[in-house]
């Protein structure tokens, strides 16, 4: 069973600042097909501003799509009552934003922050919910002794483990994690990482992973989804993304850090990310991709399986599967 599952999502925001009479349209999200598994982790690659939050806020019900579905163990989670989709996304999934700073309540000691979504979804009796946070804070290695403390008394870490607990308040079976280390110190980014890590095979949970560094995502995943200008354009068995992505935009990606076992040819990425107010006709990476042709500007290609199980692209002129990227033809 799918945890969650969504089909022809599209989210449109007014621009920011608007246009002439404000009626510029950001293109946040455009077809998104996609389908989280049970204890699947799936990983979300693309460069700022190609939709990556927006994709994980349609998938913890926090963005309302403009136009298609997104369900909840086969639930239509908009075509439920407010109530109703609060506790159905609040016990099913739970969400750690990128900066636990601005995410967590200020004025709310930790055992209160924790308590809170217990609370709301009227979860147990009183004790029982003070065991409840108890329990939380051990499993994300809080000492007890900081129930009592402040966000702001806490290091940046420790904060984040706070945020993760609270996900995990109502025992959801998938936690979508939108930059959960961005804000971190360096040293303790790989704490944080190892914590997820652990939780998610300790739980059985399933994950959507959301982060700049590629490589963490590649290593902590079992599917890549990779995001050009608001679309999914391939994904990939994580195993497989880094020699045997097809979409052009996948390979130039993961070719900018090389792996640690051995060192692949970078393929550059030149010119600028078009605007997602005006992307461009048919593919939209074909402003800076070294196979476009007429074709691309033309149609947007469908998605095309490939030999691999788990792994689809959408590209008219996909590279080869072993074509090592020394050997991938260039413009210039
Ligand atoms: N509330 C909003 N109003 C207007 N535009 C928005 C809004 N939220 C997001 N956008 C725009 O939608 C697009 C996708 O934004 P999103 O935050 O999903 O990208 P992202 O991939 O998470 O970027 P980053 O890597 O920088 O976090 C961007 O062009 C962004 O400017
Ligand atoms: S469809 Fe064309 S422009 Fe888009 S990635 Fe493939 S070759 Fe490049
Ligand atoms: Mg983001």
């Amino acid at each position: 069973m799918s945890a969650v599952q969504l089909s022809g999502v599209h989210v449109v925001h007014r621009a920011r600042g608007g246009g002439l009479f404000g009626r510029d349209r950001v293109y946040a999200l455009t077809g998104a097909d996609l389908t989280v598994a049970a204890g699947e982790t799936v990983g979300v690659v693309g460069e700022s501003g190609c939709g990556k939050s927006t994709l994980a806020k349609v998938l913890v019900g926090v963005e309302r799509p403009t136009a298609g579905t997104v369900s909840c163990h086969g639930r239509d989670l908009w075509a439920m009552s407010p109530a109703d989709r609060r506790s159905t996304v609040g016990a099913s999934t739970g969400m750690v934003f990128q900066d636990p700073s601005t995410a967590l309540n200020r004025r709310l000691p930790v055992h209160r922050i924790l308590r809170d979504p217990l609370d709301v979804h009227s979860r147990g009796t009183k004790p029982e919910r003070e065991e409840r946070v108890r329990e939380l804070m051990s499993l994300v290695g809080l000492d007890r002794a900081l129930a009592e403390a402040l966000p702001g008394q806490l290091s940046g870490g420790q904060r984040q483990r706070v945020a993760i607990a609270r996900a995990l308040a109502l025992d959801p079976g998938l936690l979508v994690a939108d930059e959960p280390t961005s804000a971190l110190d360096v040293s303790v980014r790989a704490q944080i990482l190892n914590l997820l890590s652990d939780l998610r095979e300790r739980l059985g949970l399933a994950m959507v992973l959301v982060s700049h560094d590629i490589q963490t995502v590649r290593r902590m995943s079992d599917r890549v989804i990779t995001m050009y200008l608001g679309r999914i354009v391939e994904e990939t068995p994580a195993a497989d993304v880094t020699d045997h992505a097809r979409h052009p935009y996948t390979r130039a990606l993961f070719s900018a850090t090389p792996g640690l076992l051995r060192p692949i040819d970078p393929i550059p990425l030149t010119g600028p990310v078009p605007s997602a107010t005006r992307p461009p006709s048919g593919c939209p990476f074909r402003t800076r991709c070294w196979r476009a042709d007429d074709a691309c500007a033309v149609r947007m290609p469908d998605f095309t399986a490939a030999s691999r199980p788990a792994h689809r692209y959408r590209c008219h002129h996909p590279l080869e599967e072993d074509q090592p990227n020394h050997r991938l033809p260039r413009e210039t």
